[in-house]
């Protein structure tokens, strides 16, 4: 009897050891990294191995943070000994021109149609400007036609391939303030950090995440870092487009459609120019302001649609707002249209 209780105690032990050993070579491969939704994607990345970002800046600081928040939403904040800084601008606030949540409808294309549909759902307005949420995962800034039309700018091409520079030119150039302090600089990139994608802001399943996990177990860390890159965009695209050639046709082949004419126009245009919001120019729901903007479209004037969209319009005299254009990633021919019909309609009724 005690003798096949000693073999049976040796049969158990062995058993125990394999699994153990099992166990810790599985944990060994993985580096102890098993990715889940609340996890930050630029620290999971870290840990594949992947390329470090210049932008990066170590701890978080809560004060920090707040302070940049109160920069990018109100234009101010106080610094350390509670003394009120200078306003940024006086004719913008940052969030004028981006948003501070996820607005794209896809984040991998950064689609115009697809971004107007989830920016209704979500009640967003629609801005000229890329949404700073995630920015910090993005490799470079001011892309496509920034840096081929305004080439040889030394400013544009720095601020390419840095964050820091992006948001400098931007404060002065877009909002037409002043430039912020180092501490501000640092504010604003620690309140970006605290804004970055999570791996559950990517649109992918539980069983992806899976996936990603197997990968890791198997330490084929390229093809997880791959994946994860390829859920959204590396950089926020920008082609400057035209008007169309005979400003009375409008672009030719293509129908309006009024519907999302009207979401162009109540959460983009009315967004700075209802109750003059952010220009002197204001805009509204009465047929007369629609009769104005359609009398406008054929003469390709500077109260043209078709004008301010795709080349912005300087600021009015006394004041130095100006409208940013849209590039053709955030408003294409087709919703240029589509507001045009929006504008007719409501001119009619
Ligand atoms: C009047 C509108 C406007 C205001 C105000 C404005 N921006 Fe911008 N910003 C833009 C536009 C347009 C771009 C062009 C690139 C893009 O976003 O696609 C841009 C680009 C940027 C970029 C580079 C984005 C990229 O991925 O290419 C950063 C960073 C930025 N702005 C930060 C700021 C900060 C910080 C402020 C406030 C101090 C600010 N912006 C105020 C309109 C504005
Ligand atoms: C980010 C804010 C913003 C958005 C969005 C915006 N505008 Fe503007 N717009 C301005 C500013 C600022 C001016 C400059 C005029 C001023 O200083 O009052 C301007 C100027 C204009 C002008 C020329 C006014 C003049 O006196 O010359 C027109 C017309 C116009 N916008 C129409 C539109 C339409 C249509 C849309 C929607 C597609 C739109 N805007 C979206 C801020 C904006």
């Amino acid at each position: 009897m005690k003798k096949t209780n000693l073999y049976n105690n040796k049969k158990i032990a062995l058993f125990f050891g394999i699994f153990l050993a099992i166990f810790i070579l599985a944990s060994f491969s993985t580096n102890g990294l098993t990715i889940s939704k609340d996890m930050a994607i630029y620290e999971v990345l870290q840990s594949l191995g992947d390329e470090a970002v210049n932008h990066e800046i170590g701890e978080q600081d809560e004060e920090l943070i707040r302070q940049g928040k109160e920069l990018f939403i109100n234009g101010i904040t106080k610094d350390k000994k509670e003394k009120k800084t200078k306003l940024q601008s006086p004719h913008f606030k940052c969030i004028s021109c981006h948003n501070t949540v996820i607005d794209e409808g896809d984040l991998k294309t950064m689609d115009a149609q697809a971004r107007i549909d989830f920016c209704k759902e979500n009640k967003l307005p629609i801005l000229q400007g890329t949404t700073v949420y995630g920015i910090v995962n993005r490799t470079s800034f001011y892309n496509g036609d920034y840096q081929k039309k305004y080439e040889g700018n030394p400013r544009i091409l720095k601020s390419h391939k840095d964050l820091r520079e992006a948001v400098q030119l931007c404060a002065i150039e877009c909002a037409q303030g002043r430039p912020l302090k180092n501490w501000e600089l640092d504010a604003v990139l620690a309140y970006f950090w605290s804004i970055e994608f999570k791996i559950g802001d990517l649109r992918i399943t539980d069983e992806e995440i899976e996936k990603i996990n197997d990968w890791i177990k198997e330490s084929e860390n390229e093809k997880a870092i791959d994946f994860i890159k390829e859920q959204y965009a590396q950089q926020s695209p920008a082609t400057f487009g035209n008007g169309p050639k005979d400003a009375r046709e409008g672009f030719s082949g293509i129908e309006g459609n009024a519907d999302n004419g009207k979401t162009i126009y109540d959460l983009s245009c009315l967004y700075c120019h209802k109750d003059k919001k952010y220009s002197l120019y204001e805009l509204d729901k009465h047929k007369m302001t629609f009769q104005h903007l359609k009398r406008h479209i054929p003469k390709y004037d500077r109260y043209s649609i078709y004008q301010v969209s795709r080349y912005g319009a300087p600021s009015s005299a006394g004041k130095r707002a100006y409208m940013p254009q849209f590039t053709l990633e955030k408003m294409n021919d087709q919703q240029l249209e589509d507001l045009r019909a929006y504008v007719d309609k409501m001119a009619k009724e």
